[in-house]
């Protein structure tokens, strides 16, 4: 017994690790964050109070904070050399592609905080990657559209900062827009930590081994791409388009229905919830506030609000559980703050590194862990003997 939580050993005894970061009740579409709502944090907190939060257990106090964002806000730059690996990417190169490739290429930079068994290398590569997301996302997005390098600033938010070395270039002042700055925080804080998820998951038994944590947060940031999970946002507003009309929702609905056909509704289902994902109800609130703000219509934002509706009333989504996910509502928003699609998933990878780090932390510093060894089960031939090729 803990708190409001009364475990079942038999589920422990089949979990694949014990975690204190978040919890997740998928039938109640309940999602806490080391015990606070998912819906208060996006609504009140700063996104590295949820960092924060998510790395060291509690809502940081003003001093803790203000040391915390100094921590962060000095690491973000990126040393020069590893400018040089973008050049290496063909133009077109997808995003992740860049952030797996250059993420990586970090582990190649920092040795100074890779000994894991030391508790303050272990936080000092913790704040450099959470720190330098946002300018690595910032430059393969400059890269893919041509555009020079934007250094990061100190005197700006975590979030404007992103948006700073993402959309300002030189030729003129940009100011941040208050009202996307706030839904980009939102949008970070909604995708920051998602208990045992399939790319955590990999950082964990990555990690497990005592590799290198860039290196750990590399192999994240490619099992978060599959459209399965993180590239989900991408695929969903590509489906969007692709229905184009309201009128036409009926038919993908029907299609997604067809055992015989491969065809998913991206952004609906969830591996846990089967429930209201909590997340997509405040993506949708969201959605709803920043076309509003920019006074931007977007016809998909119609479809999706249809797309919806028939879903939730339609007997094959209610009998399977299957509601809307994080990636639902996600891309209509970047799309409207002028992100390309391809740079969704990207962005979803830098908001979600604070997870990793805290949930790498988490299993590194536990005396007990071991290495990661998933079992199998065993359904090949049985023993036979070696037959020479002369005789088969
Ligand atoms: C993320 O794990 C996490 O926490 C992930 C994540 C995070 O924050 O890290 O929340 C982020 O990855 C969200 C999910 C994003 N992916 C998508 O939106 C892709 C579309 N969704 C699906 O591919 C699917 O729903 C999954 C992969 C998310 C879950 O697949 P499952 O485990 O097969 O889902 P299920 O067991 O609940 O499915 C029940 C039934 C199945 O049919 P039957 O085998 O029972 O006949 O519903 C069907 C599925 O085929 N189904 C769908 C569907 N999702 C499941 N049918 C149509 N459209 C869908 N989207």
């Amino acid at each position: 017994q803990t708190g409001m939580f009364t475990y079942d050993p038999g589920f422990t005894s089949t979990a694949s690790c014990q975690s204190a970061i978040t919890y997740i009740d998928g039938g109640e579409g309940i999602l806490l964050h080391r015990g606070y709502p998912i819906d208060q944090l996006a609504e009140k907190a700063r996104f590295l109070e949820v960092a924060y939060l998510l790395l060291h257990g509690d809502l940081p106090k003003q001093d803790e904070f203000e040391e915390f964002r100094h921590n962060i806000t000095y690491h973000t730059m990126v040393h020069e050399q590893l400018a040089q690996f973008f050049r290496g990417f063909r133009r077109d190169a997808h995003p992740m592609a860049v952030m797996t490739g250059v993420v990586g290429a970090l582990s190649a930079f920092y040795h100074d905080s890779t000994d894991i068994t030391d508790p303050q290398q272990r936080l000092i590569a913790s704040h450099r990657l959470i720190a330098k997301m946002p300018t690595i996302a910032a430059m393969a997005y400059k890269y893919s559209v041509g555009q020079p390098f934007v250094y990061p600033r100190n005197d700006l938010s975590y979030t404007g900062n992103f948006l700073n070395m993402t959309f300002s270039v030189p030729a003129e002042e940009y100011e941040v827009n208050p009202i996307i700055e706030n839904a980009m925080r939102r949008i970070f804080i909604l995708h920051a930590d998602h208990e045992q998820n399939a790319s955590t998951s990999t950082v964990r038994l990555a990690g497990s081994s005592g590799a290198n944590p860039f290196a750990c947060i590399a192999s994240g940031i490619a099992c978060l791409w599959g459209p399965a999970h993180g590239g989900a946002n991408e695929a969903a507003l590509n489906m969007l388009r692709e229905i184009g009309e309201s009128k036409n929702v009926k038919q993908y609905v029907d299609r997604a229905k067809d055992k015989n056909d491969p065809f998913r509704l991206m952004g609906f289902g969830h591996r846990v919830y089967k429930n209201y994902d909590p997340r997509a109800k405040v993506m949708q609130q969201t959605a709803e506030e920043v076309l509003k703000e920019l006074n931007i219509s977007d016809p998909v934002l119609d479809v999706a609000r249809e797309l919806e509706h028939i879903a939730l009333n339609d007997d094959y989504f209610i009998e399977k559980k299957l509601y809307p996910n994080v990636d639902f509502y996600s891309g209509i928003i970047l799309s409207a703050i002028g992100f390309p699609t391809e740079m969704f998933t990207a962005l979803f990878a830098l908001a979600r590194t604070t997870g990793w780090v805290a949930q790498w932390n988490e299993m590194i510093s536990d005396p007990e862990q071991k290495i990661g060894r998933p079992r199998q089960l065993y359904v090949g031939a049985t023993q036979r003997d070696y037959v020479p090729l002369e005789d088969r």
